[in-house]
């Protein structure tokens, strides 16, 4: 029975792809990292066929795992770490390049340059973002002017530009298909949100051909079948999105207010604004949170560069402790009465300061800080962070809401410690649902519901589950000394200071 859904979450770090069957349950998963190359200080690269190699070894060990065979898939779900840039030949599928990273700041200078003409608003009205390296636009224009000859090649059609997603859509249906979903198509920079289209004006700015750019979908559409050759069937990919708007997806936040924050390498809080496109004043991201059926659903989006990022820095620099999971152990034993803060500036820091060369900092240090405080400020940290994109998204929502419920999910939401710090500073409550994979379930269910297989939108949410939440407990006085000092110490990091 061809019951089965195939969804791959294209991460910044790893490849992870699962098999859902009818009741929407996992029945299968594979994963596989890859590397990961610094060229420069502040330059991230991928390889962009070691990514497509990842998702096809990944998908046959996954199909192998649930046991099934290919022709028991109904649809392909993808999903992807956002703003990443692939260019290849649209003959051979050769990369002209590696994959930039949404991460790498080298264009950090263009970018000044462009808010020196004063481009800034007008690349807001239309695109609800901010100019900064971690869109795929300026990546793109850097490309452009450095490889030789590739903006005659682009002006001809002889190659595509494309996010993670355009790059894997390609190659599963054999070079046939160069499309992308409306989600991923907000992040470029290029594209405007309200007319949903590529921009000629934004296009003209950064010099980008027409010619080389993918049609735009829905995130529930016909993205073409995967050439026979790869898996031994045809099977239809169905459903695309960015992976932040797959968790919002994923968590059924599919109301105006719901908001939804992921701790992965980076964190991302996405707040649905329904149709109307909240246009920011507190320097967040207005953004698509998903297009189906025509219609487009915007969000509100704050994004922090180092999140869980700051516990593989405890591991992996520090050496404070061996595996992720026992910063929580760790932090449980750190002397509450030291106020250490850790700001993780360590690649600039994102909304809602945007500050490219700002760099990490810790404060507050005595003879008796140890790695135990280490550990609980990395941890709060994500807390205060996720606090300042809270406020700011309040002051630009509103007092719509009278109480913000956020749901969570990605690695870190795991620890429970770590969870009740954030009600705690958020002095809101904080829902961690049961299927903590939100942002692969999200691109399962866009899939699996266009396939006409799962249940549609309110039987989605309706089916979703909390698996605990986390009531607020700290006393006022000491939360707000705790905002104060934490904004004190971001402020000494910033060097874009008014
Ligand atoms: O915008 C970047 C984001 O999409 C990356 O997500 O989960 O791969 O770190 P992740």
């Amino acid at each position: 029975m061809s019951g089965y859904i195939l969804a791959i979450d294209q991460g910044t770090t790893s490849t992870r792809t699962m098999i859902f069957d009818a009741n929407m349950a996992i029945a299968g998963v594979a994963g596989q990292e890859f590397q990961q190359f610094f060229p420069d200080s502040g330059w991230v690269e991928h390889d962009a066929e070691e990514i497509w190699e990842s998702v096809l070894s990944t998908s046959r060990k996954a199909i192998e795992k649930a046991g099934i065979a290919a022709t028991d898939i109904a649809a392909i779900g993808i999903t992807n770490q956002r703003e990443t840039i692939v260019v290849w030949d649209r003959e051979t599928g050769e990369p002209v390049h590696r994959a930039i990273v949404w991460q790498d700041r080298r264009t950090a200078r263009f970018c000044d340059e462009l808010k020196a003409r004063g481009l800034e608003p007008l690349f807001t009205e239309k695109t609800g973002l901010l100019i900064d390296p971690y869109f795929s636009g300026t990546k793109l224009a850097w490309l452009l002017d450095t490889v030789d000859g590739l903006r005659a090649r682009a002006e001809k059609g002889e190659v595509c530009f494309g996010t993670i997603d355009s790059w894997l859509i390609y190659k599963l249906t054999g070079g046939r298909v160069h499309v992308t979903d409306a989600t991923n198509a907000s992040r470029t920079l290029l594209y405007d949100i309200s007319e949903n289209r590529f921009d000629d004006e934004l296009l003209d700015i950064l010099s980008v051909p027409r010619a080389m750019l993918p049609e735009v979908k829905d995130c529930a559409a016909d993205f073409g079948v995967t050439d026979p050759a790869i898996f031994g069937a045809e099977i239809p990919i169905l459903g695309v999105a960015g992976d932040q708007q797959a968790a919002v997806i994923g968590n059924a936040c599919f109301a105006p207010g719901m908001l939804k924050s992921t701790y992965g390498t980076g964190c991302f809080a996405l707040l649905n604004t329904g149709e109307d496109r909240v246009v920011s004043s507190n320097r967040l991201l207005t953004t698509i949170a998903y297009r189906l059926d025509g219609k487009t659903t915007y969000a509100l989006e704050g994004s922090i560069f180092i999140a869980g990022a700051a516990v593989q820095w405890l591991r992996d620099e520090m050496g404070f402790i061996s595996k992720s999971s026992e910063a929580e152990e760790l932090a449980k034993t750190a002397d509450p009465n030291q106020h250490v803060y850790l700001v993780p500036a360590f690649t600039g820091l994102g909304a809602p300061h945007w500050d490219p060369d700002a760099r990490g900092a810790v404060f507050g240090l005595t003879r008796a800080t140890g790695p135990a405080e280490f550990a609980r400020a990395a941890l709060e940290s994500v807390a205060y962070q996720t606090h300042d994109l809270l406020e700011a998204m309040k002051k630009d929502w509103g007092d719509k809401r009278e109480r913000t419920v956020l749901r969570v999910d990605g690695g870190m939401v795991a620890s429970d410690w770590t969870m009740q710090r954030l009600a705690d500073i958020l002095a809101a409550p904080v829902d961690r649902p049961v299927v903590l994979e939100t942002t692969v379930l999200g691109a399962a269910w866009l899939a699996g519901s266009r396939a006409g297989l799962w249940p549609d939108q309110a039987g989605f949410a309706e089916a979703w589950q909390c698996d605990r939440r986390f009531e607020p407990e700290e006393s006022d006085g000491a939360r707000q000394a705790g905002i104060d000092g934490w904004k004190d110490c971001v402020a000494r990091c910033l060097t874009n200071r008014p």
